[in-house]
């Protein structure tokens, strides 16, 4: 928890009010927890002088906060025009199948949470799919099997190989 507290006093240091800290405070937050979880949220309210209400109203408008638990993996498919224009939904529907979920949901073993996201700024590129972060582009509903096989097979500090 001394690591959680520190980063956020780090990122509060940066800022003339600690409020304008809130983004970084959740992301670190996240990434100690895995998921803005109440005890996660109650950290960064009280390290910002907020009200975990505030908090959680902040980190709901932004796609990037995780406020339900996730499996190991996250992948998140960008719905928008552009990429629903050259086939995003039948690459979220293969997810789909393939992980026995709708999204937003995580397969049953744990592994793989599935999500339906907002623009991922590329556009040009669609569809777009991250997978713990790291953007994939022109994704095909032929490139979910094996995207998938990899991800089962590794941890979730592995699938960025
Ligand atoms: S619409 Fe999919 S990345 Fe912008």
């Amino acid at each position: 928890m001394a690591d959680l507290y520190d980063q956020i006093q780090a990122e509060i240091a940066k800022y003339p009010d600690r409020r304008g800290a809130i983004l970084p405070a959740l992301r670190h937050a996240q990434e100690h927890y895995g998921w803005l979880s109440p005890e996660a949220i109650e950290a960064v309210a009280e390290a910002l002088d907020l009200s975990p209400a505030r908090c959680v109203a902040v980190a709901s408008f932004y796609d990037m906060f995780f406020l339900q638990p996730v499996g190991e993996h996250v992948v998140e498919v960008c719905t928008n025009l552009s990429c629903a224009l050259v086939g995003s939904d039948q690459v979220l529907r293969r997810f789909e199948d393939e992980l026995g979920v709708r999204a937003p949901g995580t397969s049953e073993d744990g592994r793989i949470t599935l999500r339906r996201v907002e623009c991922l700024g590329g556009c040009g590129w669609g569809p777009v799919v991250s997978v713990d972060e790291e953007y994939q582009e022109h994704f095909k509903p032929e490139d979910v099997a094996p995207l998938c096989e990899r991800l089962r097979a590794s941890r979730p500090t592995e699938s960025h190989a």
